[in-house]
């Protein structure tokens, strides 16, 4: 599979088979997630790999009732070892680089026949309290990762003319 084949094909699954996610196919995941880029290759992310039932069902409740974070049979808890460094464009580096860390590993699931869904609508301290994630660390997002039960088709986006000027915005 080519990037922009994996790139089309990914989608948001919000459910899943109940199937377990082979170890193979998750640690070629999670090695993706690796190989991303960071701000001065700063690598703040680090990851909570939850595979426990009765763990997962706890991450429903902090991230908002969403139940299909419970049918996945993997939900990684994305976060950031980080000193909250900001970057001269005055952006925060660490919420970039795990989002492309993500990313990465989105693609990749789809390459391996999985899918997954980005999780931001959780409650960070809770979710901080079930995975004993110390004070210091930030969780940036969940992300569920499982076998799709079905895969929707076409996306719904903005056309190019939309979203791009060329040499200055006016
Ligand atoms: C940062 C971020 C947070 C998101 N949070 C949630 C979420 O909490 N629950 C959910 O069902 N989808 C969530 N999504 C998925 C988006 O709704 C989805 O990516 C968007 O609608 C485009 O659909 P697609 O991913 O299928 O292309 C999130 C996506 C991103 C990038």
């Amino acid at each position: 599979m080519n990037v922009m084949e994996a790139i089309r094909k990914r989608h948001s699954i919000r459910s899943y088979e109940d199937k377990e996610v082979e170890e193979e196919k998750l640690n070629l995941i999670l090695e993706a997630g690796r190989l991303a880029p960071s701000a001065s290759n700063r690598q703040e992310w680090r990851y909570v790999v939850v595979r426990d039932r009765e763990t997962r069902q706890k991450l429903v409740e902090a991230a908002a009732g969403q139940a299909f974070v419970g049918e996945a049979p993997v939900v990684i808890a994305c976060c950031a070892q980080t000193d909250g460094h900001i970057m001269r464009c005055g952006q925060p580096c660490y919420p970039i680089d795990v989002a492309i860390s993500i990313d990465h590993m989105t693609l990749k699931a789809v390459e391996e026949g999985l899918g997954t869904c980005w999780i931001g609508a959780f409650n960070e301290a809770k979710a901080k309290e079930i995975l004993g994630v110390p004070d210091e660390v930030r969780v940036v997002e969940l992300l569920t990762l499982g076998y799709p039960t079905q895969v929707p088709e076409g996306k719904t986006r903005k056309e190019l003319g939309e979203i791009i000027k060329y040499e200055r915005w006016s």
